[in-house]
């Protein structure tokens, strides 16, 4: 089984997935460890300090490290990316954009990275790509003031089918349109 957690940076997919794994024992799949490795990665944006990763060859490059029968997560703001074809779910984490401009500054982002992340956030991008990429089974959840532990067990939920996935709901623009540029 490969669980995708994705969402924009700071939305808390890495501390998800370790907890998450703790809980139902899967392997969690570092994306940016794994590009490097495959050498997928394109350039080196600057102006944002990261790498930019070839999503075309994402699935490709996380096939060698897959082995039957075992569970994956795989967190990053791509990994909706990986072909929908050997992706059981698909989460995407939300978080309210004025939060999260205060978690990235705390995280000494660049003003520039931290207003182009609010704005993803804002327009839904990771959702849309989800939804584009043609997922089957793709989750939405808003993690804004809910604990760690809530947001794994709703997700553990979806896993063992005692909830339904879900999306939609999440809608950041009325209310902070005027965040955006
Ligand atoms: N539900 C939560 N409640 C409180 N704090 C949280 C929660 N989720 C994440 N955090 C905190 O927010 C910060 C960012 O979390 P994290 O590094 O997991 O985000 P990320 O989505 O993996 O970011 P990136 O895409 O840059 O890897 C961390 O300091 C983490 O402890
Ligand atoms: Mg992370």
């Amino acid at each position: 089984m490969i669980i995708c957690i994705t969402g924009t940076p700071g939305v808390g997919k890495s501390t998800i997935a370790k907890r998450l794994s703790k809980r139902i024992g899967a392997n969690v799949l570092d994306l940016e460890e794994i590009a490097k490795k495959e050498k997928i990665v394109k350039g080196y944006d600057r102006s944002a300090r990261s790498y930019v990763i070839d999503e075309t060859k994402i699935t490709k490059a996380i096939k060698k490290y897959i082995e039957k029968g075992k569970d994956y997560i795989v967190p990053n703001h791509l990994s909706q990316f990986i072909s929908p074809k050997i992706v059981d779910f698909c989460f995407v984490l939300r978080y309210n954009p004025k939060k999260l401009e205060h978690r990235l500054k705390r995280r000494k982002y660049p003003k520039r990275k931290v207003m182009e992340n609010v704005e993803t956030e804002i327009l839904d991008s990771c959702l849309i790509e989800s939804i584009q990429n043609k997922h089957r089974k793709i989750h939405e959840i808003d993690t804004s003031d809910r604990k760690i532990d809530d947001i794994v067990n709703e997700i553990i939920k979806i896993i063992n089918g005692r909830k339904k996935p879900s999306y939609g709901k999440t809608s950041w623009m009325k209310k902070y349109e005027s965040m955006l540029k």
